[in-house]
């Protein structure tokens, strides 16, 4: 069984996409362990919580210092002895130190086909902005292994979405969202617990 953990911040769609992945056989022998979100506020921690589901919160707003921050957030992590860290729409630079501690088992999405539309300054909406402000036809998301960089870690899987005329970047981020987002990040993690990804090392 996979022990995963996930990272939020904010409506937690995509963690929504992971529970019915589960219910629903889509993603096999796998277990969400824990979620934990930046943000008290994140209507994410009600769905980890109508799951029965440890929901926690770890805020840049309880600790003086970014790094006293961060060290937190990774002894939280650590609790769980976890296989798999996910970033489903977790809004926050991964600590240096979670990234060395956790080789090849953090994942994250991003709602474009990287390398477009990422890095620095390039998260939620403002990714689908960017997108219709550069007049691109086609669009998506990606699932990719998190490395000390922004965006950069290897990709897993990718889905492409067409942009239509007249959409806004939320009519856009809907789409993404429903055609690409909540199909391969389930996917990716049934191919993880599923031994057809490999992770760690
Ligand atoms: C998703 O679109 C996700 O791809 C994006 O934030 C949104 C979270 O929505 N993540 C990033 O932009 C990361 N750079 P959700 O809380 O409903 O899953």
């Amino acid at each position: 069984m996979l022990k995963i953990g996930v990272l939020v911040s904010g409506g937690g769609t995509n963690l929504q996409a992971i529970f019915d992945g589960i219910e629903n056989g889509t993603i096999r022998n796998t277990k969400v362990e824990v979620v934990i979100s930046n943000n008290a506020g994140a209507y994410a921690l009600e769905r980890a919580k109508n799951h029965n589901v440890e929901a926690l919160c770890v805020s840049p707003k309880q600790y003086e210092s970014r790094e006293l921050f961060n060290q937190a957030l990774l002894e939280t992590v650590d609790q769980y002895s976890l296989d798999l860290i996910v970033l489903a729409g977790f809004l926050v630079t991964i600590p240096a130190a979670m990234i060395q501690k956790y080789p090849n088992r953090i994942i994250n999405i991003h709602p474009s086909l990287i390398p477009s539309f990422c890095g620095v300054g390039y998260y939620g909406l403002k990714v689908h902005e960017g997108a219709l402000k550069r007049g691109v036809k086609v669009t998506g998301a990606t699932v990719h292994f998190v490395d000390e960089g922004v965006d950069s870690g290897p990709i897993l899987l990718q889905e492409a979405v067409n942009v239509h005329p007249g959409d806004t970047p939320k009519t856009l981020q809907q789409r993404v969202m429903e055609e690409a987002e909540w199909i391969i990040l389930p996917k990716a993690i049934d191919m993880i617990a599923n031994g057809l990804i490999r992770i760690g090392g």
